[in-house]
């Protein structure tokens, strides 16, 4: 039982890992041991403890996504690739960024910068939830350079076929990013055999890290065509370079990825944290947690409609995710309900006047059924 590996969570129910994914035992542990090399700071004295703790993050957040440890950029953020992607990719004149309407804010922000440069920002309008290829195969025009899209919508728990965008990115030539953040240590992502150019995503949801981390893979023909935007020294050289006479000073060429690596690579609080937690999600396989999760989301679905919830996220199929949204029972309002559910212990999410319950290996059937007969108890007191 996984349940065992995480909390303890003192009888209240956490169902909101859309929000924050809780750090696996393994991880706290692992957190802890990082905060005492600062409380009594001897092993941070080896200067190759900086090297470690970063490549280790790297090798284990490659394995998730059967990438290379050398093409992934380690950030803080979902936002932060995003960005570096914004600022690195070569503009021209006439280029146009395509993004979808009503999507996470966090996957339209790092754009809008881009029109002080001439970049034009152009949004497709889904009918249904989440953009369709034949929506986006509509919507592609010539000028079309870039396309970004979120995986698994955190308003409406939709997920998009990412392998049917990226194949008409192709055909369009215009280079496809997907915000990953709310997929990824859930879902299944292979960016060998989906056609992506960039994967970026947070590290605090399904992954279980700390807050304040995430990276980005960028495919290497695209980095390379990638203008290089910030100069960080301690990617260029190493802390043992300071130990000698002629401090080096000079970028270096051969970085790759690292070259666009956030500042602070080795914040050990928190990439050692994440560290543990990526690693102890590879142990379990990530395919054999997607299909616990299925099997939590589809008692979920099953007990909220058989009490008369209008559950609006997928009920089955690949678009479905591990994201269940329904609107509170006789139209009410979702902000009291779920206050009303938090009462009793069970910790939603309320997002656009709907409730949020968002499942992850951490929690087990036991308590979807307890979750559950607090939604039918609150609903018949309305
Ligand atoms: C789709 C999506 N992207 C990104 C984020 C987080 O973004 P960031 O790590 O840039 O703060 C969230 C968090 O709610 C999200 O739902």
């Amino acid at each position: 039982v996984y349940a065992e590996d995480f909390g303890p969570f003192d009888g209240s129910i956490w169902l909101d890992c859309s929000h924050q994914g809780p750090l696996p035992r393994v991880a706290a542990a692992a957190v802890a041991s990082a905060v005492q090399w600062k409380v009594a700071p001897f092993p941070l004295a080896d200067p190759s403890l900086f090297e470690r703790v970063p490549s280790a993050l790297r090798s284990a957040l490659a394995r998730l996504m059967n990438a290379s440890a050398d093409e992934i950029v380690l950030a803080n953020s979902a936002s932060y690739g995003l960005s570096i992607l914004a600022r690195g990719i070569r503009w021209q004149a006439g280029d146009e960024v395509l993004l979808v309407e009503n999507d996470f804010p966090a996957s339209l922000y790092p754009w809008l910068p881009l029109r002080e440069h001439g970049v034009a920002i152009r949004f497709v309008r889904p009918a249904g939830r989440v953009v369709q290829a034949a929506e986006l195969e509509a919507a592609l025009r010539p000028e079309t350079r870039l396309f970004c899209a979120t995986w698994v919508n955190s308003f409406v728990g939709e997920a998009v076929d990412a392998s049917a965008l990226g194949t008409l990115c192709r055909r369009n030539d215009t280079l496809f990013v997907l915000n990953a953040s709310q997929g990824l240590g859930a879902r299944p992502l292979d960016v060998r055999s989906t056609p992506v150019d960039a994967v970026t995503s947070c590290g605090f949801k399904y992954l279980c890290g700390p807050y304040g981390t995430g990276f980005c893979w960028i495919s290497p023909s695209v980095r390379d065509r990638m203008r290089l935007v910030q100069g960080y020294w301690l990617a260029n050289m190493t802390a043992d370079d300071l130990k000698t006479e002629a401090v080096p000073v000079r970028l270096r060429e051969d970085l790759g990825a690292r070259a666009f690596d956030v500042f602070g690579t080795a914040n050990f609080f928190n990439s050692v944290g994440w560290t543990a937690s990526v690693d102890y999600l590879l142990a379990q396989g990530i395919e054999r947690v997607a299909a616990y999760d299925q099997e939590l989301v589809s008692r979920l679905i099953d007990g909220l409609v058989s009490i008369g919830c209008d559950v609006e996220s997928p009920h089955t199929g690949e678009a479905r995710t591990t994201i269940v949204v329904f609107p509170p029972p006789r139209s009410g309002d979702a902000g009291a309900f779920g206050r009303a559910l938090q009462a009793v212990g069970i910790y939603a999410a309320v997002r656009r006047n709907r409730i949020r319950l968002s499942p992850h290996l951490f929690n087990t059937a036991t308590e979807i059924d307890r979750a559950l007969e607090a939604v039918e108890h609150i609903a018949a007191s309305l």
